[in-house]
């Protein structure tokens, strides 16, 4: 078994998943990078070791079952464990992330986003979930958003009040009821599981122009939350150190 932590970053051909699997590489972490296409994953991967970073590229598209035991079947050869898994990937819906639309949503957009965001972060933590129970101290991070914040939403005058996409947003607080629960349920085994909020980040999904934050920024929330020892939080929902109402 390796000695050197394992992580694997969903979604991390670019974005805030590239960047925390370099992150994380840096810190002389073993990142597993995954993306749709495998020449992404490679490429990115590529990019890692040139920079001295032990990294490998594999192909998974987390909405495919095939795809997510072939990644837990090759960490097991590989590793023999998972010590971090960061269930970064997700999507938006498509030029509506301004549009209140609430009663609009159609079934497409519902599946499409549900698809991604909720169910497959679900069915990929349960087939990895035997090699994490491999690991000493076993780290989840569960990209959320501040979007998925019921609390935070029922503010009429909050900062996200304009952005109530009900297909992204509740997915989100789907994924956090979700780290709350399998957070209980793992604690005996010493495994922390808690969803992040990156901040709103210029990538292709956070709308490059107009977010304030840096990728490299963006990336923080996921690596503190991936690294966190003994007495750090457990079913939290965090951003960059604080945490955040559900
Ligand atoms: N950016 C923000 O402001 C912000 C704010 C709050 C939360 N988040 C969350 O942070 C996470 C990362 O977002 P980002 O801003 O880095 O987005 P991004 O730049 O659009 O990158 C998304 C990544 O997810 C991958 N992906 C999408 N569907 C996938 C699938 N079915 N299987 C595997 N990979 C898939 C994409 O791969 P392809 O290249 O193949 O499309 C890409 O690598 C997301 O969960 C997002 O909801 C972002």
């Amino acid at each position: 078994m390796n000695d050197k932590k394992v992580a694997l970053i969903t979604g991390s051909n670019r974005g805030i998943g590239l960047e925390t699997a370099k992150q994380l590489g840096e810190l002389g972490i073993t990142v597993i990078l995954t993306a749709r296409q495998l020449e992404a994953a490679e490429t990115a991967a590529q990019q890692l070791t040139e920079k001295g970073i032990d990294a490998y590229g594999i192909q998974l598209d987390v909405t495919n079952d095939e795809e997510r035991q072939a990644a837990a079947a090759y960490i097991s050869s590989k590793f023999g464990k998972l010590d971090i898994l960061i269930n970064n990937a997700g999507v938006a819906p498509k030029d509506s992330l301004f549009v209140s639309k609430t009663a609009e949503t159609t079934k497409e957009e519902f599946n499409y986003i549900y698809d991604t965001n909720f169910f497959s972060i679900v069915y990929l933590t349960n087939e990895l979930l035997p090699l994490i129970k491999k690991s000493p101290a076993g780290r989840i991070v569960n990209l959320s958003s501040i979007l998925g914040s019921l609390t935070i939403h029922a503010q009429p005058e909050s900062p996200i009040a304009g952005f109530r996409v009900l297909s992204y947003n509740s997915a989100k607080a789907a994924l956090n009821m979700f780290t709350i629960q399998l957070a209980a349920e793992l604690q005996p085994l010493g495994i922390k599981v808690n969803s992040a909020h990156p901040g709103w980040v210029q990538t292709e999904l956070g709308g490059n122009e107009q977010a304030p934050m840096s990728i490299t920024d963006g990336a923080k929330t996921s690596v503190s939350l991936a690294l966190i020892g003994e007495d750090g939080p457990n079913g939290k929902l965090i951003h960059m150190g604080e945490e955040l109402p559900w």
